[in-house]
């Protein structure tokens, strides 16, 4: 059966306490990553389902950066982007990312919190998505939710009380993301847990080889 798509218009994209405690463990974790990367100066980067920027916007303080493309299908985060970057030139595109017709390549791909909403052949068409925008020699990096037993309570808890906006989303096992990606002429140089002990996420960093 069919899950139903997740509304986000109901995600907030402001900077509230709670979103910005959030985006500082998911920030960390792409440090963490990213330290078993040889990205330098020059770098250009796309995020897919970019929702606030920030994780972006933070690629821009630490790296050379000449290019950054945020996608969402979500006016509301592009708004919230064009506010984070301010002056800096930034690529925003309001589309749909399963049918994204923009063209190039990018050192370096990435997206959290995006390819958890979907299963099947959808999930396999939205990793070959990200991992068609990675120039060879670049990176791909990836966050989502994966099963544990405290993000199962969690997630529980919050149904309960109604407060669980993510009805398509299905947690994933890192072994099996990883079995997608490196089949697509990838190979994992990092990985990295965060949020241990709230709503698990995990962290994939895998380089381009062929
Ligand atoms: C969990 S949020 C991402 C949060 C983001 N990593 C951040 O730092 O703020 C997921 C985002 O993906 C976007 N999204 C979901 N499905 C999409 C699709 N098919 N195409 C484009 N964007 C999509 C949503 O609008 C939302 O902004």
């Amino acid at each position: 059966m069919a899950l139903v798509k997740t509304d986000w218009n109901k995600y907030s994209f402001k900077d509230s306490f709670i979103t910005k405690l959030f985006l500082k463990s998911v920030w960390n974790g792409y440090k963490k990553l990213l330290n078993k990367s040889n990205l330098n100066n020059d770098i250009k980067i796309m995020e897919l389902g970019s929702g606030t920027g920030y994780n972006s916007y933070n690629l821009t303080q630490e790296y050379k950066v000449s290019k950054v493309t945020l996608v969402d299908s979500n006016k509301g985060a592009l708004v919230a982007s064009k506010k984070r970057f301010k002056k800096y030139k930034v690529e925003l595109i309001n589309d749909d990312v399963m049918n994204l017709k923009k063209e190039g390549k990018y050192d370096l791909v990435h997206s959290q919190g995006l390819i958890e909403h979907f299963q099947g052949n959808n999930l396999n068409k939205i990793i070959s998505i990200h991992t068609n925008y990675v120039k060879k020699g670049g990176y791909l990096l990836l966050f989502y939710p994966t099963p544990t037993k405290t993000y199962k309570v969690i997630r529980k808890v919050a149904e309960l009380l109604k407060l669980w906006i993510f009805s398509d989303e299905v947690p994933l096992k890192s072994d099996y993301v990883k079995n997608l990606v490196e089949k697509k002429g990838f190979r994992l140089v990092n990985s990295t847990r965060i949020l241990k002990h709230t709503i698990t996420e995990d962290g994939l960093l895998f380089k381009k080889i062929s």
